[in-house]
């Protein structure tokens, strides 16, 4: 595997493309964690979009069938309000297919069995509704491997995760491949990485600087510039010195946020932080709503957004 700020990778990874998935039964393990306002509407359903070539690819190549295995947020328990069910019809309609949808591990199987139309594609509902899934249970992962002959990880935003659909499962297949998702973005990040026209620019955010940490880390030394957006740009602010006020704030990683901007420093790695933010007093009723710099977040205010 090729090596590049100590990140792998994995260019030599076997695809779906590499295996014969002819009559077989394959196990597709997507991202559908698209978001939903409260009546379940979709906002974005590119994570869905993403994931219809694998699926294609599949039905194409006369798999006998296709099941789908997704999370839907972080549910504690069955909350229903992360039933897989909410997205069942878009994807029926962005497949232009029916899909089954099965409750439980037990009924997959009782599907697949049952449905003799060829390239049946079946939803699993939440994975996460498995108290075994995050805890990338032995025996969940032997379950999930128990249903398919070809096992395919597509889910490229939660593959950093070890969970049982994610990780464990793959002990109990012999055959595991990347879908054309992951496929094309360990390919993208190649291309970004190994041979780059300089200078390079990274963009980050989402919410957690813990799960970047080692990313951040590692690519110092193959980059020029930073851009930190998202609440995460929150933990680098508070390290700067600034009052966050009510903000979401990694407090345990403030120190680490700090170590990185100093290493950043010495690396002549320019770091790039918001100079304003759009701040609330209740993220709910989005009534009270200023933009101000960076360091003049009003008492009883969190950031929400760059300037
Ligand atoms: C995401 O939205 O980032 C992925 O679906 C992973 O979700 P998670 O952070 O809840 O594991």
């Amino acid at each position: 595997m090729k090596q590049v700020a100590g990140i792998q990778l994995m260019q030599g990874v076997k695809s779906i493309r590499d295996v014969d998935v002819q009559d077989k039964r394959v196990l597709i393990r997507v991202d559908f964690n698209v978001p939903m306002d409260e009546d379940f509407n979709i906002s974005d359903d590119t994570r869905i979009r993403e994931a219809l070539p694998t699926i294609n690819y599949c039905i194409d190549n006369g798999a006998k069938n296709i099941t789908l295995v997704s999370h839907l947020g972080r549910p504690k328990g069955h909350a229903p309000e992360f039933s897989l069910k909410h997205i069942l019809k878009r994807v029926e309609r962005l497949l232009g297919k029916e899909v089954a949808f099965a409750d439980s591990i037990e009924s997959v199987k009782v599907l697949q069995e049952s449905i003799s139309t060829a390239n049946a594609v079946i939803l699993l509902e939440n994975i996460r509704y498995y108290e075994g899934e995050e805890k990338n249970s032995d025996e969940l992962s032997q379950k999930l491997g128990a249903l398919c002959d070809v096992y395919v990880n597509d889910a490229f935003g939660t593959s950093h995760r070890a969970h049982a659909s994610t990780y464990g499962i793959a002990k109990y297949v012999k055959e595991k491949v990347a879908g054309l998702l992951l496929k094309k973005e360990i390919d993208s990040f190649a291309k970004a990485l190994a041979n780059p026209l300089k200078p390079v620019l990274l963009i980050v955010g989402g919410s957690k600087v813990s799960s970047k940490l080692t990313l951040l880390y590692n690519i110092l030394d193959s980059i020029d510039k930073i851009i930190i957006g998202g609440a995460m740009s929150n933990t680098f602010l508070k390290a700067r010195g600034f009052d966050m006020q009510k903000s979401l704030v990694e407090d345990d990683l403030v120190a680490e946020a700090r170590k990185i901007l100093d290493t950043a420093k010495e690396k002549k790695v320019k770091i790039y932080l918001p100079v304003d933010v759009v701040s609330t007093d209740d993220i709910k009723k989005h009534e009270h709503i200023k933009v101000t710099p960076a360091q003049d977040i009003p008492e009883g205010y969190m950031a929400v957004d760059i300037g």
